[in-house]
């Protein structure tokens, strides 16, 4: 739907391209025919949304809107009820979040973000409207339904004035990209439609939202209730003499310059019925693209030039933005889904990291160092948040220092991909510089952001070839490298199995290093404490030092109590398949408690010690684990089981490190 909708944008913006080109496009067609209120084909369209805090009257002010302009005809419910059906979440009933959907994945996802989409129409043009609920943790739906938008209808209160949410609105409406504000100051009636109360909200909202780059700023005086300013001047306010709201969502112009962007089309998949025919499918963020034009895909460099563009209807002479096509290529190159196709003379920036705006939007605070996956146009690949420059604060635009991100904050901050994408500047196009993050274990979405621009130290810093490899490193040392990542509660046995373990695979002529956490604590990790943030940075590093060695051909034995899925994840992913062997030592809190061997749990406590492991910071134990060792086997055994697995799999013998 999300590409629907764009197509739709797309042809309101593209029309005349269009027109030089193409009777029509299937899928616009659909989506029209959906919004169509029998009104000229190709009426132009506005999409915009209402934000405010929660008793501003948006849904009293949509609902007028609908009302009167004759809303909902019983053609577009049918259609919607069979979107819905075949979409939706919530079984038969309509699923009006369908109709616009910012965040494509939300919907893979199955999470609901609640915006409803209404359309309506007047003889002058279409609307689609997007309605956001106020409450303040709703930010993330007010994004959601922002991303999709050229105009905002601000509502204020007129009894409240500016509030907090007003400022926060109109910082997120402004980030991204939103050009034209409607301040709709409602509920006039209840302030005897007082002029002066009227012009001082005024001067006060354009005071604060002076630095927010608005092209355009229409305060509109209105009643929702009673529909006065609303479709049409009313009699209450003499005093007023601009436009009603709808007759200015009619007529304002929020084209942006010569829509001219080169071409690209992030591919959604790859089609290959059969041997003959491979072709890209996806819809076309920007530009034209026809028969003959040089095309790159963006990550890898390679070239080719367009063979055919393909629809269902058979070949087009060229399509234009907003379309789903499939191309085919003159040349067998690479690509495959989440790549970039461009035009090859204007290609969008590639690199691994960047500066970002970023809106989060999960209860539990962002973590700097921990591996989300960013989903940008088609892509989806693992990235963190490597420096949080600073947070914004929304009352005042001021720049906080911050260390995290809490549920509704906003930051700019740099951000690393574990590898190269293609994106363009938000600015320059918001399909190709929006991102959300999702996380790794809830799967849900975390974040949601705009890039500013690539970070040129990406582009210099490169890999230096080494001449010996980890093949030959590891062949004479007559093993096969891995680490033997031990996790497991204070006090669970880490150390001790571990200490064993080494000392077996010594007797045995291996090469090993232990990197144990108390250890790692008094150097490499000497500026870190024990919050979740902190963790995560320690057992990312203690993954950075274990991949060296295990570079470097040795069997590896970290032991950390690593408590986070995602983290422990992350160093799995970040080696080869069977370099990480996790072995959770499992033995329960209690028993732990009662070794206590370091007096610790007894000083957690008392109070003395804080976030300590199992009493008041989590452990999350791992689902399945490639060895478990449980509280009744003894050191020795444990150790026996390990280093047996290690035997049976392969890791001490030459022949497994010369395969590799
Ligand atoms: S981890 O959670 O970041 O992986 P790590 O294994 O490096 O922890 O360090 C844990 C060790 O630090 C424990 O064995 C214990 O000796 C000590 N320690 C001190 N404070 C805490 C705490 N609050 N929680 C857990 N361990 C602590």
């Amino acid at each position: 739907m999300l590409e629907e909708v764009q197509a739709l944008r797309q042809e309101a913006h593209h029309e005349r391209a269009r027109k030089e080109h193409l009777e029509s496009s299937q899928n616009a067609a659909k989506l029209a025919s959906l919004a169509d209120i029998s009104a000229p084909r190709h009426k132009d369209l506005l999409c915009f949304l209402t934000c405010g805090s929660v008793d501003d009257g948006k849904s009293t002010l949509i609902g007028r809107l609908l009302y009167d302009t004759q809303l909902l005809m019983a053609d577009q419910l049918a259609d919607l009820e069979d979107v819905s059906r075949r979409h939706g979440t919530n079984g038969k009933s309509i699923d009006f979040a369908l109709l616009v959907d910012g965040l494509e994945a939300e919907r893979e996802q199955k999470i609901t973000i609640d915006v409803a989409y209404r359309f309506f129409s007047t003889d002058k043009r279409k609307f689609i409207v997007a309605d956001t609920p106020g409450h303040e943790q709703y930010t993330r739906n007010m994004a959601t339904g922002a991303s999709n938008a050229d105009l905002a209808v601000v509502l204020i209160d007129a009894r409240k004035g500016v509030l907090n949410q007003t400022r926060r609105h109109s910082f997120i409406v402004s980030l991204l990209g939103i050009r034209h504000v409607v301040l709709a100051v409602n509920k006039m009636d209840l302030i005897g439609y007082s002029q002066a109360i009227f012009d001082r909200i005024v001067e006060e909202y354009r005071a604060f939202s002076a630095e927010l780059g608005f092209e355009s700023l229409i305060p509109i005086p209105i009643s929702a209730r009673l529909g006065e300013n609303v479709a049409a001047r009313g009699e209450a306010m003499h005093w007023y003499r601009g436009p009603a709201l709808i007759e200015h969502l009619e007529t304002v112009d929020v084209t942006r310059g010569p829509a001219i962007r080169p071409f690209r089309m992030p591919v959604q998949w790859v089609n290959r019925p059969n041997m003959d025919f491979r072709g890209f499918s996806g819809t076309i963020s920007s530009g034209t693209v026809k028969p003959g034009d040089p095309i790159v895909v963006a990550g890898s460099g390679r070239t080719s030039t367009v063979k055919a563009v393909v629809t269902a209807d058979g070949e087009l002479p060229c399509a234009v933005a907003g379309e789903a096509v499939t191309l085919t290529l003159a040349d067998e190159i690479d690509v495959s889904r989440g790549d970039v196709l461009a035009a090859a003379d204007n290609r969008p920036e590639v690199a691994d990291q960047f500066t970002a705006h970023l809106i989060w939007m999960n209860d539990e605070p962002l973590i700097p160092s921990r591996v989300y996956l960013i989903k940008i146009a088609a892509r989806t690949v693992g990235a963190s948040v490597t420096d949080i420059k600073h947070r914004i604060d929304v009352d005042s635009f001021s720049k906080l220092a911050a260390k995290t991100l809490a549920l509704n904050e906003i930051g700019l901050v740099n951000m690393a991909t574990q590898q190269p994408v293609a994106f363009e500047p938000y600015g320059l196009s918001r399909t190709g510089g929006a991102f959300i993050l999702i996380d790794r274990v809830t799967n849900q979405t975390v974040g949601a952001g705009v890039i500013e621009h690539g970070l040129r130290r990406a582009a210099n810093i490169h890999w230096q070839a080494l001449e010996v490899s980890k093949k030959q490193r590891a062949s004479m040392k007559g093993q096969k490298p891995a680490v033997l990542w031990f996790t497991g509660l204070s006090g669970a046995g880490k150390s001790t199995i571990a200490n064993v373990v080494e000392r077996r695979l010594a007797a045995l002529g291996h090469h090993t290093y232990m990197l144990d956490g108390d250890n790692l604590r008094h150097g490499l990790n000497k500026d870190l404490g024990f919050t979740d943030a902190d963790r995560v940075e320690n057992v990312r590093r203690t993954g950075e030092a274990a991949k060296l060695m295990v570079d470097a051909g040795l069997i590896v034995i970290a032991c950390l109590i690593s408590p986070f899925r995602a983290e422990r994840t992350a160093v799995r992913e970040s080696l080869e398949p069977g370099e990480f062997v996790e072995v959770h030592v499992s033995t329960p809190l209690a028993i732990a408690e009662s070794r206590d061997p370091k007096g610790l749990y007894k000083r957690a406590r008392q109070g003395l010690i804080q976030n300590f492991t199992g009493i008041h910071s989590p452990y999350e134990e791992p689902e399945s684990p490639d060895i478990k060792i449980t509280a009744e086997m003894t050191a020795e055994e444990a150790a026996e089981r390990v280093v047996g697995f290690l035997s049976n799999a392969g890791y001490l013998s030459d022949e497994a490190g010369s395969k590799q």
